[in-house]
């Protein structure tokens, strides 16, 4: 069961916080913590903050405030596939905090809560039309080779690519996994829009992560942040949808699609040529990738671009049935920004932690991403003399 607070109870809970519970100084020891954002990225930074801290700081307050859960959120429209952009980032942590997301999922890839997270081990290929280097990420994913002379036979009209294994973390199961982890440790979440970082403060936190995804914006302008508009039609891999309480299990009919296929066309840009990925249940197609379009609406001159695109590289996906199409922004930005900002709000300081602009990477980068806040939350207390030995494993 999945708790979201309403409004109403959030202003009530507000006017208490004020009330009575906001001293000048914080109590010894207390903490206040308010993660903005709902999505991959602030639910994995709230369970990871509260994993690290809660046993050494006592009380450790965590609440999430998100005016979108799952399923309305952009990590749910993803397809989950763990692969980087191809082209190196611009800031070389990136490299790690994606490293370290591969390792972590993979450490769980055989332990009974695999299933649960949306998590699977998948392989497939990345095709181009011309030789190009190897990715940066190449020694991350397992088994990363050039494919041989037959296998792009299989693929008419490419004449290079790779083969991998890689992890696919379904982006709404995902969600649904962690909002049951943090209900579990009593961290709330709340159902409400925030209008400034000022109000956060004001009803009582000592730390705010902004992790808005695309709509950070909003809060605080960031010209470098804009929307990658993307849309993806998911067909089924047993030709019919089956309801929940069908006797059919999906997961046993025959699916039939069983590889990722990305193609590529570096002069056009990342993501906008076809691709397919199976996922858990469902098959994600897509190819669309609109730097700067707001339009949250599906657009029947897309679906066709991708219909077409995905139909010519796996003609055997005409037999197979659409179950769903959605369309979300991936918050396109030259590099992630997490990072400390002080915040002044007349004599006091609140102190914010952005964790935003995840781009076409958020699943893969997410606990990479995670951790550093944790890490950067640690500094805070040590400042606060609040914590005397940060973990050491951070
Ligand atoms: C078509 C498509 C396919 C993709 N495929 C993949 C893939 O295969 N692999 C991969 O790694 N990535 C993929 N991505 C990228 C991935 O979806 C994003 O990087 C990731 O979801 C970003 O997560 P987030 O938590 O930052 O944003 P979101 O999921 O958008 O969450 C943002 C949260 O902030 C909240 N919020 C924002 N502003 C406010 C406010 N003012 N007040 C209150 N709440 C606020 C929102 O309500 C929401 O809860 C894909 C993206 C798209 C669009
Ligand atoms: C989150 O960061 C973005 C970008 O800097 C900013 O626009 C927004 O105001 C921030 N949100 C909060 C609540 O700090
Ligand atoms: C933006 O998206 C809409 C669909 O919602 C589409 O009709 C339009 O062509 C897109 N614009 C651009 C510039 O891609």
């Amino acid at each position: 069961m999945v708790v979201v607070m309403t409004e109403m109870a959030v202003m009530a809970e507000t006017m208490v916080t004020m009330a009575c519970l906001n001293p000048p100084f914080p109590q010894a020891g207390t903490m206040r913590v308010v993660v903005i954002g709902g999505g991959v990225i602030g639910l994995s930074t709230a369970l990871c903050i509260h994993d690290h801290y809660h046993s050494l700081l006592q009380p450790l307050d965590v609440k999430v405030y998100a005016d979108r859960f799952t399923p309305l959120t952009t990590t749910d429209v993803a397809a989950g596939l763990w692969q980087p952009y191809l082209s190196n980032p611009s800031n070389p942590q990136e490299v790690h905090w994606n490293q370290q997301t591969f390792d972590y999922l993979l450490s769980h890839i055989h332990s009974p809560k695999a299933e649960s997270m949306g998590l699977a081990l998948i392989s497939g290929y990345n095709l181009f039309r011309e030789a190009v280097p190897d990715p940066f990420w190449k020694n991350t994913v397992l088994g990363f080779r050039k494919m041989t002379p037959r296998e792009l036979d299989v693929f008419p009209g490419y004449s290079y690519g790779w083969f991998s294994t890689s992890l696919i973390l379904e982006g709404r199961r995902y969600l649904q996994w962690l909002t049951e982890r943090l209900t579990e440790r009593g961290v709330k979440l709340f159902q409400r829009k925030v209008e400034s970082f000022e109000e956060v403060a004001r009803g009582g936190a000592d730390v705010i992560i902004n992790c808005t995804g695309v709509w950070a914006g909003a809060l605080q302008p960031d010209p470098l942040l804009q929307p990658g508009r993307g849309q993806i039609i998911k067909r089924s891999m047993a030709g019919d949808p089956h309801p929940a309480n069908s006797p059919l299990n999906q997961q046993v009919d025959a699916p039939w699609i069983k590889h990722f296929i990305l193609t590529h066309d570096p002069e056009r840009g990342i993501y906008k040529s076809p691709y397919i990925i199976p996922g858990i249940q469902a098959v994600t197609l897509g190819g669309i990738f609109q730097l700067g379009n707001w339009s949250e609406v599906n657009s029947p001159q897309d679906h066709n671009t991708i219909w077409e695109g995905c139909c010519n590289l796996e003609p055997t996906l005409k037999d197979a049935k659409i179950i769903g199409e959605s369309s979300g922004f991936r918050p396109v930005r030259p590099q992630i920004r997490l990072e400390r900002e002080q915040l002044r709000l007349g004599s006091s300081n609140t102190e914010v932690i952005h964790n935003y602009g995840h781009g076409g990477y958020g699943l893969t980068i997410h606990w990479g991403c995670a951790l550093e806040v944790a890490k950067l939350f640690g500094k805070v207390l040590e400042e606060r003399k609040l914590l005397r030995n940060p973990p050491s494993h951070l």
